[in-house]
C-alpha cells in the first residue's frame, strides 16, 4: 500500500489559522462557546484550532463511532463525555472529515435534543460529493473528492492517525 500526500503539515497550519480567524470573527459577541470535539479523528484539528481561536471557549470531546475499515456501518455510537450540560448554550462540532454525513446528523440531533441555542460545524475534510444526510457543514478546510484519506487524526483500522501531513490511500 502506497501513501500519497494531499495536504502537507504546513498547508494544514496555514487552513487551521485561517478558520480560527473566522470562526473567532463570527462569534466575536458571544460570552462562551462550547466547542466539541469528536473523537477520536479530530483530536489533533480540535487542538490546533482550539489554540488559534481569539474567544472564551469550553473545550470537550465526545466519542462517535461509526466506520469499520474503508466502509461506514450507517450505526453511530455516541459515548465519553456526553455529560456537558449545552442546555442555552452555543455549540460548535469540530469533525476530521464529513462523508456521507451520518455521525454528523447524528451528533447535530444529540445537541439539538439536549437544547442547544445554536450548533454550527467546522470539519478540516468535506467530502461533499459522498453526502447522504441532509447535514450543512459551516466551515471546512478543504474539500475532497472520493478518496479514503489518512493522518492529522484520521485512521484506517485505527492506523496512520498520527502522520503529520494528510495522505491518500493508493
Ligand atoms: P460519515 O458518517 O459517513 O460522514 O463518516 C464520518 C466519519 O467517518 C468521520 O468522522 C471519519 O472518522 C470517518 N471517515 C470518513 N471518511 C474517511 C476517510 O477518508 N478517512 C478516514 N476516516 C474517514
Ligand atoms: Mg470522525
Amino acid at each position: 500500500m502506497k501513501l500519497r500526500c494531499l495536504f502537507s503539515k504546513e498547508q494544514i497550519a496555514r487552513r487551521v489559522k485561517q478558520l480560527a480567524e473566522t470562526i473567532s470573527h463570527d462569534y466575536r459577541n458571544k460570552d462562551e462557546l462550547f466547542v466539541i470535539c469528536i473523537l477520536n479523528g479530530s483530536i489533533f484539528f480540535s487542538a490546533d484550532l482550539v489554540r488559534e481561536l481569539k474567544i472564551p471557549c469550553i473545550f470537550n470531546c465526545i466519542k462517535a463511532k461509526s466506520y469499520a475499515g474503508t466502509t461506514s456501518t450507517g450505526k453511530v455510537d455516541i459515548s465519553y463525555g456526553d455529560s456537558l450540560d449545552v442546555n442555552g448554550k452555543d455549540v460548535l462540532i469540530i469533525e476530521d472529515i464529513v462523508d456521507t454525513g451520518t455521525t454528523l446528523k447524528a451528533l447535530i440531533d444529540f445537541y439539538t435534543a439536549k437544547g442547544a441555542a445554536s450548533i454550527k460545524v467546522c470539519s478540516f475534510l468535506d467530502k461533499q460529493c459522498r453526502r447522504t444526510a441532509d447535514v450543512k457543514v459551516d466551515y471546512y478546510g478543504f474539500e475532497i473528492d472520493d478518496k479514503f484519506v489518512v493522518g492529522y487524526g484520521m485512521d484506517y483500522n485505527e492506523k496512520y492517525r498520527e502522520l503529520p501531513y494528510i495522505g491518500y490511500i493508493e
